[in-house]
């Protein structure tokens, strides 16, 4: 039977950046649009997961089978949040403080806003006031708030470390269900990815592999369904599991 490794084609001693490197090489040769599959596009993305979550001792001594998905993981593309510390419920919920990152803690801050609250309010991605708009319109904490990108982290896991479900499907770089719009600062990506030269000057970002670089910056997520974008996307009805499913 094959191991996770054996999936990604790396050695098991392998460092965290060639891992890396080979699961995005891996999604992108899997990926259904590349000639792939969905069925091999979803081994390849849970080989991924078993690695990252350091269990590769057991994975090695007892082979390998594919977990059953995790339904609580799965999102819906609605960017809903739980908050990882509503353990009392009458602080820190977000409300007053948007949820404002540690003070001194070292990382890159940013600024969200959730792509879906736009036409509500007849606002528009090119607006160049929509952040102070968002400000000021007594969002829920889930649709505009601020984030604290630490070294190492991508944007998506530093929001999912706040406790905030944003949309994503493969995590590597090749479905744009995580797609954000950077509207200010600078966010650097890997090559090798799904997004076109085109996309990528619009300041279209894939934040399962991206990060911002500068120390401020401010997005819009969950834009997957812009004109163009959209049919970049993995259809999610493919897959079974942790996804996008909108
Ligand atoms: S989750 Fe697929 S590109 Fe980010």
């Amino acid at each position: 039977m094959d191991t996770p490794f054996d999936v990604l084609q790396v050695d098991p001693d392998a460092s965290d950046e060639v891992i890396d490197r080979a699961y995005r090489r891996r999604v992108l040769e899997t990926h259904p649009d590349q000639g792939g599959s969905a069925e091999e596009f979803q081994r390849v993305r849970r080989a991924y997961e078993r690695i990252k979550s350091g269990e590769k001792r057991a994975m090695l001594e007892e082979g390998w089978e594919s977990p059953t998905p995790d339904p609580e993981a799965a999102t819906n593309g609605e960017a809903k949040t739980e908050s990882a510390d509503t353990d009392d419920g009458d602080e820190d919920n977000g409300d007053d403080e948007r949820d404002e990152p540690e003070a001194g803690v070292d990382g890159k801050r940013v600024e969200f806003l959730n792509y879906d609250v736009l036409s509500d309010h007849g606002w528009s991605l090119d607006d160049d006031d929509l952040f102070e708009k968002a400000s000021e319109a007594d969002l829920a904490p889930e649709d505009y708030g601020r984030v604290l990108v630490k070294p190492r982290e991508s944007l998506l896991e530093a929001a999912e470390e706040r406790g905030f479900t944003w949309p994503y499907s493969c995590r590597g770089g090749a479905c744009a269900n995580c797609a954000v719009a950077v509207v200010e600062g600078e966010m650097e990506m890997p090559a090798g990815q799904i997004l076109t030269p085109e996309f990528i000057d619009q300041g279209i970002r894939l934040s399962c592999i991206s990060a911002p670089t500068t120390d401020e910056a401010k997005v819009v997520f969950n834009v997957k369904h812009l004109p163009g974008l959209d049919e970049l996307r993995l259809p999610p009805r493919q897959f079974d599991g942790p996804q996008a499913n909108d």
